[in-house]
Formats: C-alpha cells, structure tokens, sequence
C-alpha cells in the first residue's frame, strides 16, 4: 500500500482523489490547497510549507496545481524527500522538466507523469500491433483534434490562457495526443509549424489553432488542432496509415477503435471500452511500480520530449508568423 497526498484539490485533484479510493494499493492521506472546502473529510493544509514540515507519512505527493507552478511544486516536495505524480505537463520548458529529473535522480526518488491516457486499451492494442511490426512499415499518422474551449471555460479558472501558469493549448488540451506519439513511437520531432487565433484574441494569451508536421521514427506526421469550433467539441482521433493495415481511433478518451483493416489481425472492433477515466490505472500503476521497484508506463523521462515537442511547435509557429510579415512586407514594397 502506498501512502499519497494530493497537492492542488481542484478538478484534477478530486479525480485523483476517486482514483486513490479506487485502487487497492494506495489510500489517501491528506489534501493541500490553499482553498479547502468547509467539510473536508481527511486532512487538508492550506499551504505546501505546513503540508511538508508536519507530514511523515506521504510517499507521493501528486502535483495538480496548475501547469506554471509544477516545477516549483514538484522540486520541494523532492527535496523533502517525497515522490511526485505530476499532472500533465511535467513542466513548460525542457529546462524546467530536466531539473525536476536532476533532483529526483539526487535524492534518489522517482517522478511520475499524469499522461493516463497510455492505459487506454485501444492505444496499447495499437502499441503492440506496432511493436509487434503487425502494420509493417508506417508510412503517415494524421491526428485530428477539433474542440471547442469558450469564454466562459476562460473565465472559470484564472490561470487558464495565461502563457506562464497555461502555456497554451498544446500544453493544456492535446498533450495527450502528443504524448501517445511518444509512447508508440521512438524519435518523433516537430519539423515545422503554423498557429491562428480565430476566436480567442481576447480571451488567451496565446493562438487557439494549428497545423504541425512531424516525423515519428520513419513516417510522416501531421496534427490540426483547435479550441475554436463551433459550439462544443466535434472530434478527435489518430489514423495511421501502413504497409499492412489502416487504424483509425478515437474519442476524447482514445478509448474507441474508430476504424481497423488489418493484413495478419482480427476481431480489432472489441478493444473499444466506454472507459473514459484512466487515472486510477495509473494511480494503481504507479503504487505497483514502487512497491516491486519496478518501471512505470509514466516515468517522468517520458514526458521530456513531449514539452520538446510542444516547445518546438510553438517555436516554430512564431517564426513562421515573423517570415510571412517579413515577407508581406517585402512584396507590398517591391
Ligand atoms: N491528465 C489530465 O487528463 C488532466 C485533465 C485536466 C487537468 N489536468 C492538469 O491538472 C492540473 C490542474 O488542473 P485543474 O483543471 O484541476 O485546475 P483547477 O484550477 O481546477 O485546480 C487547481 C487547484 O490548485 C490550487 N492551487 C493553485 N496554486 C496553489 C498553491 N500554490 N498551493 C496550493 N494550492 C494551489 C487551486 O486552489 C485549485 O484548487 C493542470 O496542470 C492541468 O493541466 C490534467
């Protein structure tokens, strides 16, 4: 049994809490946020300082405060000899995500990372069809994720469309269909990049929309994404197309085989599962891991390329704004 404390008691943090209570080996210590509900039924702090002089017990801390702060969070309670669970993403920059590792590996605990959607059944029925070379040569993946995030999703929580604390849609709504290209996949690099602001130019500090090429081991890649479709989320899905087979999967959740025409495989149609939480997979996951010192599906080594990955996007979105003024101007000058 492994003992968690949850840092950040909001959304996030309440479906930890679910997952914590779902599992057999975990159980929950106490809560830290500096906005406690009144009837609290375990321990709460209102600050990470108190939480980290009194507690004796934790053996996780998991970060779910939001995006900007989890590299601070995450190094003190390292430091305080805790293991961290830290939500998606790990961290907004490379650096920042390098230097949690650093600690950790200094004192000799471990980091985890919330990207939960790895324990979907039709995303690791699609890893091992993969692993096990059933598709042959993967020649092009196209994800597509059309969703809608309105102003009032903006003014909910304050932290969301602001660069330093969000990061932007990238980092706070598609990382997981980022992450799986990590997860299946060896080497996947963002080689080029374009953003637009179609609906939020007063609401985020950042573009709601995308095009990215990338390349994940020897096929071609290519994610559209947006937070500005109509009325409510449309869809989102990953199809790869290969050698010997077209997969198509999808939903919110990547819980649903959409489409499967395979060379060598049958029967692909059952993986789809009405699953959609996958939080207490992993809380359960993780709490196995460190008990038998065994590897996670979330090592937080994991996640540093997803934030490369996010980085580079929006690096290269920037520029490519810089070349297209430059030249515009150059041309309305000739
Ligand atoms: N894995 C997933 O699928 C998934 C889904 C949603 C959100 N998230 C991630 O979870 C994190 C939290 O998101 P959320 O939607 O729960 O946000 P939220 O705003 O609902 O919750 C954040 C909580 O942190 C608390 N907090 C902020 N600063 C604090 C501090 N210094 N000390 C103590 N408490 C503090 C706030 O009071 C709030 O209760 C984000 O990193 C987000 O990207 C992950």
């Amino acid at each position: 049994m492994k003992n968690f404390s949850i840092l950040g008691y909001g959304h996030i943090g309440r479906v930890h809490q679910q997952a914590i209570e779902e599992a057999e080996n975990a159980q929950l210590i106490s809560v830290i946020d500096f906005n406690l509900p009144d009837d609290l039924s375990i321990k709460g702090y209102s600050t990470l300082e108190s939480f980290l002089i009194d507690d004796k017990q934790t053996d996780v801390v998991i970060i779910s405060t939001p995006n900007g702060l989890h590299r601070e969070h995450a190094i003190r309670c390292l430091k305080a000899g805790k293991n961290v669970l830290i939500e998606k993403p790990i961290a907004l920059t490379v650096e920042d995500a390098n230097e949690i590792l650093k600690v950790a590996e200094e004192k000799n605990l471990r980091v985890f990372t919330s990207m939960q959607l790895r324990f979907s059944p039709v995303v690791q029925y699609v890893k091992n069809l993969i692993d096990n070379h059933s598709l042959g040569q993967v020649f092009m993946i196209n994800i597509n994720c059309y969703w809608n995030r309105n102003r009032n999703y903006y003014k909910l929580r304050e932290w969301h469309g602001n660069q330093e604390m969000d990061g932007g849609v990238l980092f706070t709504q598609f990382s997981h269909f980022v992450d799986i290209m990590n997860f299946w996949f060896d080497e996947v690099i963002c080689t080029n990049s374009k953003s637009y602001n179609f609906t939020h130019q007063e609401v985020t500090q950042f573009d709601d929309s995308g095009c990215v090429d990338f390349t994940a081991d020897g096929a071609v890649g290519h994610m559209i994404y947006t937070t500005s479709t109509f009325n409510k989320n449309f869809e989102s899905n990953i199809t790869l197309i290969a050698e010997k087979g077209t997969v198509k999967i999808g939903d919110q959740y990547l819980n649903q085989m959409i489409y499967s025409d395979l060379k060598n495989v049958c029967c692909s149609n059952k993986i789809s599962t009405e699953q959609k939480n996958f939080h207490p997979n992993a809380i359960a996951e993780i709490s196995e891991a460190l008990m038998s010192e065994n590897e996670s599906l979330l090592e937080g080594k994991y996640a540093v390329n997803l934030v490369q990955f996010i980085t580079d996007a929006n690096r290269l979105a920037t520029e490519s704004k810089h070349d297209f003024k430059k030249e515009d101007y150059e041309i309305s000058h000739a």
